[in-house]
């Protein structure tokens, strides 16, 4: 069993990272809403508990309260924020509007000794945010820390092992952050550091056959991208060939994509490939709005997929690929405003609940670099786990307009090039994404003596970290003119090219 630190989330736009730190630091943290009860956390035996901060004051009515009972189960408590906050109103302590809002750098200065400022300076800087304060710490505690502007920056009940602090240790603009936690976790907790990605492999393995049992039977929509591949090699190899992974062509894929697929992870494990490019096109005949091409090849999927899992007799359970940041996003926790739809994604995770599978998603924990790193562990070639992401919808909304069959395979020729030479140029990895978009209007060319009125292609090539903002790449003149030759001399009705220089915001980039 791994030791786990339960991180209790109370809406700060930073809960994410601490669970991110805590990982850094080798420590196993799960996340849990702030309201969860004294009881089902001690089921679940953390180790220790860390309570998030949060926008909202303690006294509010509405505001996220603890479960007084979680302060009687014997744990270490550390308090962020609002987290010192609860812990300073539930203990019996007093938590008052602060007269200015501290926001940003402020240097504090220890007060006394503690296990968690163990190695750090008597003065440093962190980063505070915050509009109440804690102005009378519980009784029996000790100020740690203090600011010019808040008296008990830090305080500690050492006999509790409770420890409490002001400011945000988990961001990069308090240096000393990382210690501090390190400080919480080893000398406080006197946890082992036991989270390596191996042993994250063997326990999931271990778990996933526990809960799908002897005989049990996981269908998997398979879409040759990072997290899908990573989560089906984990369960198969948990339960072998009781893993039936269904790979739909929607005949929007890239050039030869399906038969390398298939090919490739058709000797890793139990795959199934469909072929229903005929049907997806069907679909989308004369369908020209983006939303309504995303909508179209969304539904028709689930369609496919249900009726490819319905042949797999006894299949009891539904395997996806979703990611740490889906679930924080999805989750609808504190603090977690719906955001404004942008387009709508589609992805082979996107299945109903309706469908009565129960769920198998043993990636639910990590990050996007923590799955590459859990690939390379359990095996899979570091080229697969380097591929750029390429959407659910594919190429349909690379095709502006109508997505039409000749449409779909000049696409996929102009695609290939830009990929090969990608590759070839030794860019591929730089890159987040680079491909082709193939635009509606056709414009006027000339071919030896001949007048031409053909297709227009776009080239995108993004850098970026995480997709939620890019920049166009600055590729070297002699690549791109390469492409563009290759592009206008090999692929019938292209006659220009043009390279998008837009960055992320204000476009997308995909185009549509
Ligand atoms: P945008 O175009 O929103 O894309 O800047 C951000 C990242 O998401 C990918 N993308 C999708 N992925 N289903 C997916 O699985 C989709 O419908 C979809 N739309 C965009 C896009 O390729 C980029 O990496």
């Amino acid at each position: 069993m791994l030791q786990t630190v339960a991180v209790l989330d109370y809406g700060s736009q930073y809960t994410g990272l601490i669970v991110r730190r805590l990982r850094e630091l080798r420590v196993h943290s799960r996340l849990y809403s702030g309201i969860v009860s004294a009881e089902e956390l001690s089921r679940e035996k953390p180790a220790a508990l860390v309570l998030s901060g949060g926008p909202n004051s303690v006294y509010d009515k509405k505001s996220p309260q603890c479960d007084p009972g979680i302060f009687q189960l014997g744990l270490p408590v550390l308090g962020i924020c609002y987290g010192a906050q609860l812990l300073a109103y539930h203990l019996g302590g007093k938590v008052a509007p602060s007269g200015i809002k501290e926001y940003g750098r402020a240097g504090v200065r220890k007060t006394h000794d503690s296990l968690i400022l163990a190695g750090l300076p008597d003065k440093f800087d962190v980063w505070m945010s915050h509009g109440d304060l804690v102005v009378e710490p519980p009784p029996g505690a000790s100020i740690i820390l203090e600011t010019d502007a808040c008296p008990a920056a830090a305080f500690q009940l050492e006999e509790k092992r409770f420890y409490a602090v002001q400011f945000h240790p988990e961001v990069h603009h308090t240096p000393n952050g990382g210690e501090l936690l390190e400080n919480f976790l080893y000398n406080v907790v006197g946890l082992k550091g036991d989270w390596l990605m191996k042993s994250f492999a063997e326990s999931s393995i271990t778990s996933l056959r526990e809960k799908i049992g002897k005989n049990g039977k996981v269908v998997m929509g398979i879409s040759g991208g990072v997290d899908s591949t990573v989560a089906a090699a984990l369960i198969s190899q948990a339960i072998g060939d009781n893993l039936i992974g269904i790979f739909v062509d929607n005949g929007l894929l890239r050039k030869g994509e399906f038969e390398r697929v298939m090919a490739r992870y058709g000797k890793r494990f139990n795959i199934r490939g469909i072929r229903m490019g005929e049907r997806f096109l069907a679909a989308l005949r004369g369908v020209t709005n983006p939303e309504e091409k995303r909508k179209i090849i969304g539904r028709v999927f689930v369609d496919v997929f249900q009726e490819a899992a319905n042949q797999v007799e006894d299949a009891l359970f539904l395997g996806q690929g979703t990611l740490y940041p889906d679930v924080i996003e999805s989750s609808g926790g504190y603090g977690s405003g719906g955001a404004a739809v942008i387009k709508s994604h589609h992805n082979v995770g996107g299945l109903p609940e309706k469908m009565g599978f129960k769920l198998v998603e043993p990636l639910r924990e990590l990050f996007k670099d923590e799955v590459r790193e859990l690939g390379v562990a359990i095996g899979i070639p570091e080229d697969e786990l380097r591929r750029h992401p390429f959407p659910g919808p594919g190429l349909a909304v690379r095709i502006i307009g109508e997505v039409t069959p000749e449409r779909v395979t000049t696409l996929q020729e102009v695609d290939s090039i830009v990929l090969e030479e990608i590759h070839a140029a030794g860019w591929y990895r730089k890159l987040w994404q680079a491909f082709a978009v193939l635009l509606p209007n056709a414009s006027v060319g000339v071919m030896g003596d001949q007048r031409t009125y053909e297709a227009v292609a776009a080239l995108r090539m993004v850098e970026s970290a995480d997709g939620m903002t890019a920049d166009w790449a600055e590729l070297p003149h002699d690549i791109l003119r390469r492409i563009s030759n290759r592009i206008t001399n090999e692929v019938k009705g292209v006659n220009r090219v043009v390279y998008d220089i837009s960055s992320k915001p204000p476009a997308t980039i995909e185009w549509e």
